[in-house]
């Protein structure tokens, strides 16, 4: 399979390079399916088929674009047998019960697919002779939140109330159990975590997140409930932690998998962390006439979520030159374009692939820098 435009903000890193990519069926995933060929990668997926109707998955025929399998990263068996003789460069992990709200409804099944499904994956790595690196996605929600305005740092305490963010920080625990116990060879290798804030972008059609929830009520000409307004979220396009992990992969394929091991936060700057509110708002402006309507009403009986969240992500900044390259507005209009044009029957693959094409041109080469080892992992 060839790419079609090389991306030049990596070079030729993933150029012919076999990355095994967990839940490419889903809203990153998707995307970075898209991304991944673009740069010439040669992608083996493996998750559930798409959950949402529509998906990405479907609508910009990503399948099209990679060897795409089906099995339960929850039965070591049959995960096993999707991988069957691919031999693994790199592996992305982000195969995940990736709901808050639906965690509440399915606790067992978020833990056993968050933490067992990553030690079933882990267990491929550990069995995979040419690989270079691991990444695991994990999320912004893994860390014990004190409702703090400081954003959480890399060092803080892992955490979480609702079974999804508990999830999360035992996503991470894991991660460094086999970090420390099988990833530990500076010459072999390395693992990385990586925490991103809450995305958003074109194609997503998950339940209970708020920028599908505003494109189902556009379409059904209903008001959008919007059920915490004043809850904080550090809001950025979908592209930009992406971009986050695919610095991270760089440097693993590119022998300086030292430099990237350990935990990384990709957050946006701190203007693009606003109430849920001021998010409507904006993208309801955004969108123009026949915009979005919202009731807003804070609801007492709701499960608890974390009112106040913020990721500082100094440390990516500092060791991997790594910028959030979109401002809030930017990342709105983004999706709601990808949106629109969706309504209005476009390319959707080639729509996207643009999207992504014009956001590479923005990122600068990675710089060459130094070891990190002596920073806490
Ligand atoms: N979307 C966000 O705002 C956000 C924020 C922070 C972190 N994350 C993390 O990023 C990752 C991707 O999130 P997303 O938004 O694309 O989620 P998503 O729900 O759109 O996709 C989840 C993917 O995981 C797969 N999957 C779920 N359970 C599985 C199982 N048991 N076996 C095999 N595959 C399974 C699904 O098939 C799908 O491909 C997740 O790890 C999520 O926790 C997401």
């Amino acid at each position: 399979m060839t790419s079609d435009i090389p991306g030049p903000e990596f070079g030729a890193a993933f150029s012919g390079k076999r990355v095994l990519l967990t839940g490419h069926t889903g809203f990153k995933g998707s995307w970075l399916t898209l991304w991944l060929h673009q740069l010439g990668a040669e992608v083996l997926g493996v998750s559930r088929p798409p959950e949402t109707q529509p998906s990405l998955f479907e609508v910009a025929g990503v399948e099209g674009l990679c060897d795409s399998r089906n099995a339960d990263i929850n039965d070591a068996a049959a995960l096993s047998e999707a991988v069957g003789d691919f031999q693994p460069d790199l592996i992305i992990h982000m195969a995940a019960q990736a709901i808050v709200r639906d965690s509440y409804d399915i606790p067992v099944e978020t833990f056993t697919t968050n933490v067992v499904g990553t030690a079933n994956v882990l267990e491929i790595a550990r069995r995979s002779p040419q690989l270079q690196g691991v990444v695991v996605v994990t999320s912004d929600k893994c860390y014990e939140n004190n409702e703090w305005e400081w954003g959480y740092r890399e060092v803080d305490p892992l955490g979480g109330s609702d079974p999804y963010s508990a999830s999360k920080a035992c996503t991470e625990l894991v991660a460094q159990a086999y970090r420390r116990s099988f990833f530990s060879d500076p010459k072999g290798p390395q693992l990385a975590s990586v925490r991103a804030g809450n995305v958003i972008g074109g194609g997503d059609w998950a339940a209970h997140r708020l920028i599908p929830d505003i494109i189902r009520a556009i379409a059904a000409g209903e008001d959008t409930v919007i059920r915490n307004p004043a809850s904080v979220r550090p809001w950025q396009h979908v592209l930009e932690p992406l971009s986050g992990y695919l610095t991270v992969a760089e440097k693993m394929l590119s022998g300086k998998g030292d430099v990237a091991a350990g935990a990384w936060n990709f957050g946006p700057d701190s203007d693009a962390t606003v109430p849920v509110g001021d998010l409507c708002r904006m993208f309801g402006r955004l969108w123009g006439d026949e915009g979005p309507r919202f009731t807003f009403h804070s609801n007492a009986d709701a499960p608890h979520e974390a009112g106040l969240l913020r990721l500082d992500s100094t440390r990516a900044k500092l060791h991997l030159g790594w910028h959030p390259q979109l401002c809030l507005e930017e990342a709105l209009s983004m999706t709601a374009d990808w949106y629109r044009r969706h309504a209005e029957g476009g390319d959707m693959r080639q729509h996207s692939l643009d999207q992504i094409k014009k956001y590479a041109a923005r990122l600068s080469p990675p710089p060459d820098l130094s070891t990190n080892a002596e920073l806490s992992r």
